[in-house]
């Protein structure tokens, strides 16, 4: 197996490994890059959904993203394989994976890792982008990291779609700031790697004890800082392509891609330890 360190902070292409088939060795070996690097991208694995599932399991305890499902399509298309309306809810979901977050930070319980891997790529390409926050973190003005020390603040799916003018509908997502939505601290300490990272996205807005203006505004720019070369890496996807990458302290967004062509993603959320990833109102 070769880890290729790619040329931002942050990520790892690994090859010479065939994923549906690694011992505890080449788990020791990964384990140790996904906690080094952050992100890990595995050309051409071409894994079925039982393979990824099992690799998946590698990393702890899976999320469940829809009722029976452990790995979802994340696609453009339904069942039918009739693609979805500009306005429909999915699209909605899709357009708001655009915007830079990090996995269920709007749950009880955010997520520990995501998987996703390539099925349909349109012709015309598809990316994801990746960017390091204990990276972005360390380059702070030391001002701002005593400002934000002991900041809290909300998460919320309905609040980051309502910026983009999409209603979640009641009991999908969850409550508006106070009292429901999850709280977490804005600097996250790894629980492995005991490094801090920013711990923000598109779905915190409300920093408690601050008006949501001057929260947004504060939000903003630590997102446009941290968001920017030598912190963010974007992969190009090949079909057969997989990557994992740790939602404690790294921020994904999807590329922009021709809607009127098919995309589809197997994705895999791995939960958090109850320990670290709890919302700390849970
Ligand atoms: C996700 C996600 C990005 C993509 O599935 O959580 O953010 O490129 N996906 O599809
Ligand atoms: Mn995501």
């Amino acid at each position: 197996m070769q880890i290729r360190p790619t040329p931002a902070t942050l990520g790892a292409t690994v090859v010479d490994v065939a994923l549906a088939d690694i011992d505890d060795n080449d788990w020791s070996t990964i384990q140790a890059a996904f906690l080094d690097y952050g992100l890990l991208i595995f050309p051409n694995q071409n894994l079925n959904e039982r393979e990824q599932l099992k690799f998946a399991k590698r990393f702890g305890e899976i999320e469940v993203l829809a009722e029976g499902y452990t790995t979802i399509p994340i696609s453009n298309k339904d069942e039918r394989g009739e693609f979805y309306a500009t306005n429909s809810d999915r699209m909605q979901q899709l357009r708001g994976n655009e915007g830079w977050h990090t996995d269920s930070s709007y749950m009880p319980l955010s997520a520990k890792a995501s998987i996703l891997s390539a099925k349909i790529i349109p012709a015309t390409g598809s990316s994801t982008e990746w960017a390091d926050m204990r990276a972005a973190y360390a380059a702070l003005d030391p001002t701002i990291k005593q400002k934000i020390a002991s900041l809290n603040a909300y998460h919320s799916y309905f609040y980051s779609q309502a910026k983009l003018g999409h209603k979640v509908e009641v009991g999908y997502g969850y409550g508006f700031f106070e009292g429901e939505s999850p709280l977490h601290p804005m600097v996250k300490i790894h629980p492995v790697t005991n490094k801090p990272a920013l711990y923000i996205g598109r779905h915190a807005g409300q920093i408690v004890g601050m008006e949501l203006a001057e929260s947004e505004a504060l939000i903003d720019e630590l997102m446009s800082f941290a968001c920017q070369p030598p912190r963010i890496y974007t992969h190009q996807w090949g079909e057969g392509d997989i990557v994992v990458w740790d939602n404690r302290c790294l921020l994904h967004r999807a590329g922009v891609y021709d809607y009127s062509q098919e995309r589809l993603m197997h994705h895999t959320r791995i939960k958090g330890d109850p320990a670290s990833e709890a919302a700390l109102n849970a």
